[in-house]
């Protein structure tokens, strides 16, 4: 609320979330970016009556070019579903503006302390680099030039892209103990928590690269991030957007958190699984073999399976699905809703998989005697 609050007093139009599934995009099975809705502005093929947006959008990125679902609980930091708070300008402002937002609302509004604050930009864009050197003012050792891989985005295979310029969080500690690593490190001391995306191109299907229409700005921030900063904590999922799917969890299983890795991974990927099953039952996705609803079955699949090794022996996921729903009304009411069925989905595919599983260690018991 704190972020479109800022952008609205900046002019920008308050813009709901769009669907996870998205409409009229074959290039995409779910959306993974809140620009996703825009995509068309960006090229010129479609106009509102506005020339500014911020919103709050639902991404799912377990599949295509944005896939975090092997990562998800094995760091404290990505999800398969999860919120993304973006300002955007179609063809108003651009680099300046943008970068001046983004500074503006991190250390006068969240009030981080400037010397936490990371930036890197895209080796190429000195316009960026000097307009966080010289007019923001950011010490050289905090600013960073990277290569194509974390500093320039695209939303998929082909569509709009551009270079972009990301903000890190430094916690000032490593769980893992570094002293003196730097932002590229993986070490969970700094947290990327928002990318600013100067977007100027569009890659065709022949991988052609040409210019928009024109420049424009699509940025994200990641909600459990920022909240985590917020709340003083170090891992996204020690947040109230997560703690009680966890606790839930170890209820259900009898394990307690933070005393075995192996274990807290398990506990992260059943808090993560069974809220994204959640949103993308709700929009009408169902368990099968291909396309969504194989994404969704192999996420279903993979919780249950991390509930048993768990050790949990009686169904157990719908119960997980229906806390997520109702953690998540107040700005979802349409989860109440969808939270029996959702359950009755969720059921029904912890059945057949159990049988499917049953069925499968008998034929391996033979194989093996
Ligand atoms: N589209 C960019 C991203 O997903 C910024 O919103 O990171």
């Amino acid at each position: 609320e704190t972020f479109l609050a800022y952008f609205e007093t900046k002019g920008h139009q308050r813009v709901a979330s769009g669907p996870l599934v998205p409409q009229n995009d074959s290039t995409l099975l779910f959306t993974n970016a809140g620009m996703n809705q825009f995509k068309d502005v960006f090229l010129g093929r479609d106009q509102r009556n506005y020339k500014t947006a911020t919103s709050s959008q639902k991404c799912f990125r377990a599949s295509g070019k944005h896939n975090d679902l092997e990562t998800v609980g094995r760091t404290s930091r990505h999800h398969t579903f999860f919120e993304m708070l973006g300002n955007f300008s179609f063809a108003d402002y651009f680099k300046k503006e943008a970068i001046e937002y983004a500074w503006d609302l991190c250390t006068n509004v969240y009030k981080l302390s400037s010397d936490s604050l990371i930036v890197t930009v895209f080796r190429e864009d000195e316009e960026a680099f000097s307009i966080w050197k010289d007019h923001i003012g950011i010490p050289r050792d905090r600013l960073f030039k990277m290569g194509e891989e974390e500093n320039y985005w695209s939303m998929g295979e082909t569509g709009p892209c551009g270079p972009c310029s990301e903000l890190h969080y430094d916690f000032g500690v490593s769980p893992l103990g570094h002293l003196d690593c730097t932002v590229d490190c993986d070490c969970g001391r700094f947290m990327e928590i928002w990318n600013l995306v100067f977007m100027q191109y569009n890659r065709d299907s022949s991988g052609t690269v040409t210019p928009l229409p024109s420049p424009s700005i699509d940025t994200g921030m990641g909600l459990e991030r920022i909240t985590a900063v917020l709340q003083g904590v170090q891992s996204n999922y020690d947040t109230d957007l997560f703690r009680p799917l966890i606790e839930e969890s170890c209820r259900l299983s009898g394990i307690a958190y933070g005393e075995n890795e192996k274990k807290d991974v398990s506990l992260r990927i059943l808090a993560d699984h069974s809220r994204a099953s959640a949103f993308v039952v709700n929009e009408g996705v169902i368990p099968g073999n291909e396309g969504k609803g194989y994404v969704l079955r192999k996420l279903l699949r993979r919780a249950l399976r991390h509930g048993r090794t768990l050790g949990i022996d009686q169904p157990f996921l719908s119960s997980l699905t229906s806390l997520a729903s109702e953690m998540m009304q107040d700005s979802y009411p349409e989860l109440t809703d969808s939270r029996d069925y959702c359950a009755r989905v969720v059921e029904a595919e912890e059945e057949k998989f159990n049988s499917t599983l049953s069925h499968g260690m008998q034929l391996l018991d033979e194989i093996v005697a």
